[in-house]
């Protein structure tokens, strides 16, 4: 028989950038651990108390809260002086890091993956897929092709001679030393300088499948937090134009080392209406004025680029399918108070293809990009929805849309954002309640 087990996970449903960081902010008060388990510095999630905005890329959203274990689990690519950066960071804003682990497994990007991405999109020319220039593709590719380190290849620094010389050597073969951009000297000295800070500043590096299992069996609230989102996933996002992980719910088993019956619950995370940062067929797309009122409004720009993002509707072929692919047991919907203002709203209820009609979510890139999208029209609200703290006090107009999206993914809204901050939230149901 199965223990219950106090676990969730959060999952982006869209192409990213959903504001998930706040709404695992918001469930993080009351967790015991914060596991990232995918992803790397590309992702950026914003998490805003009173005055201060913190943006992390490799911390679990956690770190805010003192009290919370962190954890970055194996499935997390780690360019380990990004990481320091990002915690000197923190501490500059008085927040000094506590219980953080890392995996000992997690693959390293090394200083040579940021320069190959910008060389590999370069040569591209027209079929760019609109990276991050953090490498995390080049990065994940060497390590799946079995050329790359794992962060405890550190731990014994004669071990880790010997296998950067052999990568390194192997690496010069194929490309030339130019393209490479660092000496292996260099290579060697920036990854254990930024060890050794960690380990300074208390970062334990162990093997976190071992402990997250331990905290679960515990029964301790363990939450995961996916970086990106659904449609960028390797396999299931919109291929080509994906990040180089496993975005979904089962990403969570292979990259915090944990069985499939261990995740209790899975929240999916949707914004209001969708965007895009990067390449890639988008049929919701919206390309007049409203996209730039949304964009301004929501501030729809990278986290790590400051790229303005493309701007679409909800697309509801999207999101069904995203609900499939995660079996999410309830959703957290953000920026609904973007829309405010904007007198009708749109969703795509279904896709027209070669004047077929589609409603499932199409594989084929080729056939995605030549989809006409099918919108039903729905009366927006004026009324901004900041303060409201009770959904029953929501306008009639955004209950309907809001009970329109809860329908046709046969799934319960259990959090709303109405604002930016920390505090503009309506928690319907409160997410532990398991
Ligand atoms: P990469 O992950 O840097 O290789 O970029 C691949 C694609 O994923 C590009 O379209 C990026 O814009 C997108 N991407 C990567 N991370 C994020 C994210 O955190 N939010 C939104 N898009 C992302």
């Amino acid at each position: 028989m199965n223990k219950e087990f106090n676990t969730i996970v959060v999952i982006g449903s869209q192409w990213g950038d959903e504001g998930k960081g706040k709404i695992i902010d918001i469930i993080s008060q009351n967790a015991d651990a914060v596991v990232r388990f995918n992803g790397g510095n590309n992702a950026g999630h914003t998490v805003i108390v009173k005055d201060k905005t913190f943006k992390f890329r490799l911390l679990p959203s956690g770190i805010v809260s003192e009290k919370v274990i962190n954890i970055i689990a194996t499935g997390v690519i780690v360019n380990l002086p990004a990481l320091v950066e990002e915690i000197e960071e923190l501490e500059k804003n008085g927040i000094k890091i506590k219980n953080l682990y890392i995996s000992d497994r997690s693959p390293l990007v090394l200083p040579y993956h940021p320069l190959l991405d910008k060389f590999f999109e370069e040569k591209r020319e027209k079929s760019k897929i609109g990276t991050t220039a953090r490498g995390i593709g080049p990065a994940y590719s060497d390590y799946i092709a079995r050329d790359s380190l794992r962060i405890g290849d550190l731990l014994d620094k004669e071990y880790f001679i010997e296998r950067i010389t052999q990568i390194y050597d192997f690496k010069s073969k194929i490309l030339s030393e130019e393209s490479l951009g660092y000496k292996i000297k260099e290579i060697y000295n920036s990854q254990i300088e930024a060890i050794e800070k960690l380990s300074k500043k208390g970062v334990i590096i162990t093997d976190t499948s071992k402990l997250i299992n331990d905290l679960i069996d515990s029964g301790k609230k363990v939450l995961f937090e996916a970086a990106q989102g659904t449609l960028l996933d390797i396999y299931y996002g919109t291929y080509p134009y994906v990040t180089s992980s496993f975005t979904i719910a089962g990403g969570v088993c292979v990259g915090a080392g944990i069985g499939p019956q261990k995740i209790k619950k899975i929240i999916g995370v949707i914004k209001g209406y969708t965007s895009r940062v990067g390449e890639g067929p988008f049929p919701s797309e919206i390309h007049d004025s409203i996209a730039e009122y949304i964009r301004e409004k929501g501030q729809e720009y990278g986290t790590v680029t400051r790229r303005p993002r493309r701007v679409g509707w909800l697309d509801l072929v999207a999101l069904r399918y995203a609900k499939r692919i995660n079996n999410f047991t309830s959703i957290a919907i953000t920026k609904l108070d973007v829309l405010s203002g904007l007198e009708k709203l749109k969703v795509v209820v279904g896709y027209r293809y070669k004047g077929k009609l589609i409603d499932e979510f199409p594989s084929s890139l080729n056939v995605l990009k030549d989809c006409e999208p099918i919108f039903e029209e729905i009366p927006g609200w004026k009324e901004n929805l900041l303060g409201i703290l009770d959904i029953s006090r929501l306008p009639q107009n955004t209950i309907k849309y809001l009970e329109m999206i809860e329908k046709e993914l046969d799934t319960k809204i259990e959090i709303i954002g109405t604002g930016p901050e920390r505090n503009d939230i309506i928690i319907v149901k409160d997410p532990w309640e398991l």
